[in-house]
């Protein structure tokens, strides 16, 4: 499907599934030829799930591990400015190497939040893997480790990534289309 609507909006395709799978496919490649030992990956929920599930699927670093954290900040097609955190780490990750999994990256609030809960406890390493990122709007000075692709300050939707909560489910990735 070429254009789809979600609730008042339409949409036109941007990233087709091939193009996101062989992105996934290089950033893993690059993560297993890191030299990173015993990798905790942390998924930020809900956008990343199909990111974190299809790199994960290509890790071959032995005890590579997963856990997930919720965070919040968009609403509709807009960030709030503020960070909401929903589901937070359960496990001891002191002396951890993580790697961050985020669905995209825009003006770097959710990003900033998540560094500075994972700084309090005393992990060995952080790095950071995205999907995509918006280059234009990012206002952090973090800096990213793994980016899948630069997009412009589109609002995009489809793999893992949502308009309003719908439209996660869809294989490629859409952009707003500009009417
Ligand atoms: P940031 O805090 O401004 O960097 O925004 C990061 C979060 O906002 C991401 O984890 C997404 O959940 C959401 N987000 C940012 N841009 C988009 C978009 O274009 N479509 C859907 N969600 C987005
Ligand atoms: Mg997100």
């Amino acid at each position: 499907m070429q254009q789809i609507k979600l609730h008042d909006k339409t949409f036109e395709i941007y990233i087709p599934e091939t193009e996101i799978s062989a992105i996934v496919h290089s950033m893993a490649n690059q993560i297993n030829n890191s030299g990173v030992k015993d990798p905790l990956f942390i998924a930020i929920m809900n956008g990343a799930f199909l990111f974190a599930a299809d790199v994960m699927r290509k890790i071959t670093i032995p005890n590579a591990e997963i856990s997930f954290i919720k965070l919040s900040s968009y609403s509709g097609t807009e960030t709030t400015g503020t960070v909401n955190q929903l589901i937070g780490i359960s496990n001891d990750i002191s002396n951890r190497n993580i790697i961050i999994l985020e669905d995209i990256i825009d003006t770097g609030i959710t990003l900033n939040k998540i560094m500075s809960l994972l700084k309090k406890e005393n992990v060995a390493d952080i790095k950071i893997a995205t999907l995509l990122f918006k280059q234009e709007s990012y206002k952090s000075n973090i800096s990213i480790d793994y980016i899948g692709k630069s997009i412009p300050n589109d609002f995009v939707v489809g793999y893992g990534l949502d308009y309003d909560e719908i439209g996660r489910n869809l294989p490629h990735i859409y952009k707003l289309k500009n009417e």
